[in-house]
C-alpha cells in the first residue's frame, strides 16, 4: 500500500514525503518526533504495519507494539500539532458470523493477535476526531508480498497450484485505494470508513479469473492447475481468520458520489500494469 501512496499522492498534493522503515521506525516516539518537526505536514499517512498474521501470533509483543501502540502515539503527536492522521487498518476485526457486508458501525470480533492489535490501534486514532481510518482488506498490486500480488506470476510459471477455500471477503487493488484515500483527504473526512474494490471474492474465485483473464489477453498460455484446499488443512496456519468479512464501501461511495471498480475490473488493471512491468524486464 505504501509503495500504491508514493505512486499516486505526488499527483495530487504539492510535497509529499515517503520514508521506508530504515528512514523512520513508527515506533521510535524521538526519531518521529523530529521527522514531524522537520517536515511540518499538514497531513501524516500510515502505511506501516506488521501484516503477516502467523508472525504477529508468535511475537505478540512486537505485533501490539506496531499495530496498536504507534498509531495511537502517532495520532496523539499529530493532534498536538494539528495535523491530520490518516491510518489503515483492517476487515479482519470483524468475526465473520455473518452473511451481508459489514458497515463501519457493525460490532467488531477480532479473531487473531494481528487482529486484536489492529482494533486497539483504529479506536486509539479515532479517539481524535480530526482523524482518519480506513479498513482494506486483500491488498495487492505490484511489488506486494500477498497472494493475490504474486498471483499473475505463479498462474505464468507453476504447473499446479493450492488455493485455499472457505473465506468470503472483499479485495483492494492498492492504486485504487491510494486514490480514495487521496479524494477522501480532498473532502476533509474524518472518521471511519471502509475502502475496497466492490462484490464478494473468494480466493479460488480470484485465482480463476485471474486466469481467464491471463488467457484472453494472451499475458500467459500456461494452464496451471487450480487444487482447492479447505483453508483448515492449511497445517502452517495458526491465526484465526474470519470465514465472512465482506465490506460495505456505502459511506465512502455515498460521500465521494462514486462508485468503486469492480474486483473483476480492478484484476484486470493490475494484470495491464503486471504486463508493462514484466516487458520493462
Ligand atoms: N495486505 C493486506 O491484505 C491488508 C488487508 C487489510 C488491511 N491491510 C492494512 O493495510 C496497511 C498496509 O499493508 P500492506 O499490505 O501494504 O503491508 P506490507 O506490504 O507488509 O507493508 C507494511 C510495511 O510496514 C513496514 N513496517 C513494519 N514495521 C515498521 C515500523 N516499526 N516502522 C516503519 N515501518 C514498518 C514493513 O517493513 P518490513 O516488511 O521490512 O517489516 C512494510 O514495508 C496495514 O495497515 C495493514 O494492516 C492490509
Amino acid at each position: 500500500m505504501g509503495s500504491a501512496l508514493a505512486q499516486h499522492l505526488p499527483l495530487c498534493f504539492s510535497q509529499v514525503s515517503c520514508y521506508t522503515k530504515k528512514e523512520l521506525d513508527i515506533c521510535d516516539p524521538d526519531l518521529s518526533r523530529r521527522v514531524l518537526e522537520k517536515d511540518r505536514p499538514s497531513h501524516v499517512i500510515n502505511a506501516a504495519a506488521l501484516c503477516q498474521m502467523e508472525v504477529c501470533e508468535k511475537e505478540a509483543l512486537r505485533s501490539y507494539e506496531v499495530n496498536a501502540v504507534a498509531p495511537g502515539f502517532w495520532a496523539e503527536i499529530c493532534a498536538q500539532r494539528d495535523i491530520s492522521f490518516v491510518h489503515l487498518s483492517t476487515d479482519y476485526v470483524f468475526g465473520g458470523a455473518r452473511t451481508r457486508p459489514y458497515s463501519e458501525e457493525d460490532a467488531v470480533e477480532p479473531l487473531s493477535v494481528y487482529a486484536k492489535d489492529k482494533r486497539v490501534g483504529e479506536e486509539r486514532v479515532l479517539s481524535f476526531p480530526q482523524h482518519l481510518v480506513l479498513r482494506l482488506a486483500w491488498v495487492y498490486g505490484w511489488g506486494g508480498k500477498t497472494f493475490m500480488s504474486r498471483l499473475p506470476e505463479l498462474l505464468a510459471k507453476e504447473q499446479s497450484l493450492e488455493v485455499a477455500t472457505g473465506r468470503r471477503g472483499s479485495s483492494l487493488y492498492a492504486p485504487h485505494g491510494a486514490k480514495v484515500l487521496a479524494a477522501l483527504i480532498h473532502r476533509q473526512a474524518s472518521g471511519l470508513f471502509h475502502v475496497v474494490n466492490r462484490g464478494e471474492v473468494d480466493w479460488i474465485r480470484f485465482a480463476r479469473e485471474c486466469q481467464r483473464q491471463m488467457w484472453e489477453a494472451g499475458l500467459s498460455m500456461n494452464s496451471c492447475h487450480l487444487k482447492e484446499v479447505p483453508l483448515g488443512q492449511f497445517g502452517s496456519l495458526q491465526a484465526r481468520r474470519p470465514d465472512y468479512s465482506v465490506l460495505s464501501t456505502a459511506k465512502m461511495e455515498g460521500l465521494l458520489n462514486e462508485e468503486m471498480p469492480s474486483w473483476e475490473e480492478a484484476l484486470s488493471d493490475y494484470l495491464k500494469l503486471w504486463h508493462s512491468r514484466c516487458m520493462e524486464g
